[in-house]
């Protein structure tokens, strides 16, 4: 879909459909409903007298012209109270119309920046916020299907503002959703993609497309470098499989300062079997996105690189399996992660741990100024928040805030979880220094507290991603499958700590 931003009166356009809004409570059209209305001869003011149109968040409406403009229908949609409007509510009503439309084979449509001056939006905010809109509420994975959808796809659409004044605000929001909403839609499709297309060797591959297209400096660290920097826990995770892992870093630098930033950690675990710790089958294959963090990351420093803020940001992933095999893990086993501390396995299927102190040992030694990582780690957060809020965990009060708000602006809800000491008691382990289980109660939080450790004193947060990694149906612009959670989060967090 094409969408650019445009000067003129949106009566006068041409397109399969033009979209405007009317708010609950309201009793006529005013602002461009009411030039839509005036072109229709009042039949909009009738629907409303008439009880058609409420306005109710998501109502949809459609009118045809029958010639009396260019655009061949008019939909109102409903934003539901002026009061209750934001930006997410936007994006939502804005996918929701696009799909409808898809349906009835309409491929082109105008809008304008919807919600804007109301409720505090601005007209940036409102351009933006229908882009992403549009954009992630069309998003499919049909990559693998070789009949054609059913329905057409929107190829065009523009946002329309009469106030020349206000075009250059229409066109950032444009580009900022843009940005965003294609990154998003990166790590969805790399989420979706089943385990034997989307291997570590795959991540690495895909990594090396974005350093290429998007100017950021690729390294990929084999097996033997692994070795040689100490990461018994990385590669205890991928002895078990016949697919090399991958040590994958993406870097951006828009600073000139020769010190990182933020260093953005994602778990990639290309499929999670559980190991000789075996998961049971059913469900089995959502395991394909256990590296939807590492999908994450790799979109959200994509789309930092083309927003060029000024600030050094480093994306790391380290990239495994996790089968069971002759080789593979053992409970009972222990390993010595990147900087000496000890493990003892209690569960080969607490895999994400694993790897995870690695990444953050290796965040450690380059010295990065804040961490943050991100990963589908424990069923027991699924458990805890369902698929809506994501759990934050961490070690620096301000930069939890920081990340709720960042997650706030995008509209990928964050609750911050607890993380008491008293929680460590459970890591406990008679043999080595840590163990990889804190046993089934809290589960996520004990898993965040193994992951402390390995951060240290350097500011850092944990986001647990497995309940809103996935989504189980279309709701608003999340379709079935990955939900690209928490992309948009990341660019958003790195934009408001550059300077
Ligand atoms: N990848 C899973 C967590 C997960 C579960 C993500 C469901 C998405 C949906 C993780 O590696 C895992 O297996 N965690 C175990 C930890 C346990 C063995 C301590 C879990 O949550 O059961
Ligand atoms: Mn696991
Ligand atoms: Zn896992």
């Amino acid at each position: 879909m094409e969408i650019k931003a445009t000067v003129g009166d949106i009566t006068k356009i041409k397109a399969g459909a033009i979209i405007v809004n009317f708010f609950e409570g309201m009793t006529h059209p005013d602002g461009d409903l009411a030039t839509v209305d005036k072109a229709l001869d009042g039949a909009i003011s009738q629907l409303i007298s008439q009880g058609e149109i409420k306005g109710k968040l998501s109502e949809i409406t459609i009118v045809h012209s029958l010639g009396k403009f260019p655009a061949a229908r008019v939909v109102i949609a409903g934003l539901g109270k002026p009061s209750e409007l934001s930006r997410d509510k936007v994006r939502g009503v804005v996918a929701e119309t696009c799909r409808l439309l898809r349906q009835k084979g309409i491929d082109s449509m105008a809008t304008i920046a919807q919600g804007a001056g109301v409720a505090g939006i601005s007209v940036e905010g409102a351009a933006q916020a229908v882009t992403e809109g549009a954009l992630l509420g069309s998003y499919s994975f049909r990559k693998h299907m070789t009949k054609e959808a059913e329905y057409g796809e929107i190829k065009e659409l523009t946002i329309v503002d009469a106030d020349e004044t206000k075009f250059p605000s229409l066109e950032q929001g444009c580009n900022r959703g843009r940005i965003l909403a294609e990154a998003t839609n990166l790590a969805r499709d790399m989420a979706n993609e089943p385990a034997n297309y989307m291997t570590p060797g795959q991540m690495a591959e895909t990594a090396k497309q974005l350093a290429e297209n998007y100017g950021l400096e690729l390294s990929v660290l084999e097996s033997e470098q692994m070795q040689e920097l100490g990461m018994e826990a990385l590669l205890g995770v991928a002895r078990g499989s016949l697919e090399p892992p991958k040590f994958i870093t993406l870097n951006y630098k828009g600073s000139d300062s020769t010190e990182i930033d933020v260093a953005l950690v994602g778990k990639g675990i290309t499929f999670d079997s559980g190991g000789i710790s075996i998961k049971p089958s059913e469900k089995m294959e959502e395991m394909k996105g256990d590296m939807a963090g590492g999908a994450a990351v790799m979109a959200a420093i994509s789309a930092i690189a083309q927003l060029e803020p000024k600030i050094n940001v480093i994306a790391i992933i380290p990239a495994t399996e996790n089968l069971p095999s002759g080789k593979a893990l053992k409970p009972g086993d222990i390993l010595t992660a990147m900087g000496g501390k000890t493990i003892e396995i209690i569960s080969t299927d607490a895999e994400g741990r694993l790897i995870l102190a690695d990444a953050l040992g290796y965040a450690k030694k380059l010295g990065t100024k804040h961490i943050v990582d991100v990963a589908t780690l424990t069923g027991a957060m699924r458990v805890a928040l369902g698929d809506i809020y994501s759990g934050a965990f961490g070690n620096n009060q301000e930069l939890i805030d920081r990340v709720i708000a960042a997650g706030a602006e995008a509209g990928e809800l964050i609750w911050q979880m607890p993380m008491h000491e008293e929680y460590k008691e459970q890591n406990k382990s008679d043999v080595a220094d840590i163990k990889n289980v804190g046993g089934r109660y809290g589960g996520a939080i004990t898993a965040a507290q193994f992951l402390a450790e390995f951060a240290g004193d350097t500011p850092w947060v944990h986001l647990d991603i497995a309940g809103t990694s996935l989504s189980e149906k279309e709701r608003t612009y999340l379709v079935k499958g990955a939900t690209g959670v928490p992309v948009r989060t990341l660019v958003n967090l790195v934009l408001s700590l550059a300077t």
